[in-house]
């Protein structure tokens, strides 16, 4: 087998991560960490299942899942430790209160507050030193994919996103076209085939080892197209907004596992 277009697909269990975004008040954030635990329990042997509140319920989030298996994560960290950093969360303070993932370069951040992918690669350094997984999210936007230039994009935002302390083991990556979040549009199975091929091969000329390298896709997974995004190779797992918000929404998903 050509081990440039090889990944461990069907063997790699699958990550479902949930992005609640900044939606719902701390009831609204038990309740579902609550819901989660029960829906998810009969998957956990097929699926890593991760949610990321927002960071004013992380700490209620995180005690309620608590030797579940379900894990926390942040949405994003500042890179520096510590300091006169009015408003910033720092990936210690985030290890510290329980997460074990932090979702970075996520377009919205691109977009609303001007993260580059330099700013990104800062913070997942800082992510990996305090020991939390990154999800690196890349993806480009609709005029970018109807330009013919959705990989060159991508390529560069993985070029410049990945510090050269990221491994296959303290990594994983989202593709998340643009056009596709919260928007009810998904990509094709083919394109993300395509894409996830791509980032793959890109990754490999990063990371020493690619072997346990999760890439997930994201942008309007629902339970009715999660069994064939999900069953698609080179398909390690999806990042969920607004279908992880709901318990059955996203059991709907799981369950496609
Ligand atoms: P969506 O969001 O599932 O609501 O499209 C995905 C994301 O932004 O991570």
């Amino acid at each position: 087998m050509n081990s440039f277009f090889y990944s461990k697909s069907e063997e790699m269990k699958k990550l479902i991560a949930g992005n609640w975004k900044m939606h719902g008040d701390k009831d609204f954030a038990s309740g579902l960490a609550k819901g989660i635990i029960n829906a998810v329990s009969n998957h956990l042997d097929k699926a890593d299942i991760l949610v990321c509140p927002p960071f004013v319920h992380i700490d209620a989030v995180a005690n309620i899942l608590k030797g579940s298996q379900v894990e926390t994560g942040g949405q994003d960290c500042t890179y520096v430790e510590e300091g006169a950093y009015t408003g910033d969360v720092s990936a210690n303070m985030l290890k510290d209160i329980g997460c074990s993932y932090v979702i970075l370069g996520h377009s919205e951040r691109r977009q609303y507050h001007g993260e580059t992918s330099e700013l990104v690669s800062k913070k997942a350094i800082a992510a990996h030193q305090a020991g939390l997984t990154t999800i690196i999210c890349v993806g480009e936007n609709e005029a970018e994919r109807k330009n013919g230039q959705a990989q060159a994009v991508v390529g560069k935002q993985l070029e410049e996103s990945l510090p050269s302390c990221a491994t296959d083991q303290n990594t994983v990556i989202a593709y998340e076209p643009v056009w596709a979040i919260g928007s009810g549009l998904t990509a094709q199975p083919i394109d993300i085939l395509t894409m996830h091929r791509f980032i793959y091969e890109k990754a490999q000329e990063k990371l020493e080892s690619v072997s346990d390298l999760r890439i997930l896709y994201g942008g309007s997974v629902k339970p009715e197209n999660a069994a064939e995004i999900l069953n698609t190779e080179h398909v390690h797992g999806a990042l969920i907004g607004g279908a992880s918000l709901k318990v059955e929404s996203f059991l709907g998903i799981v369950s496609q596992i």
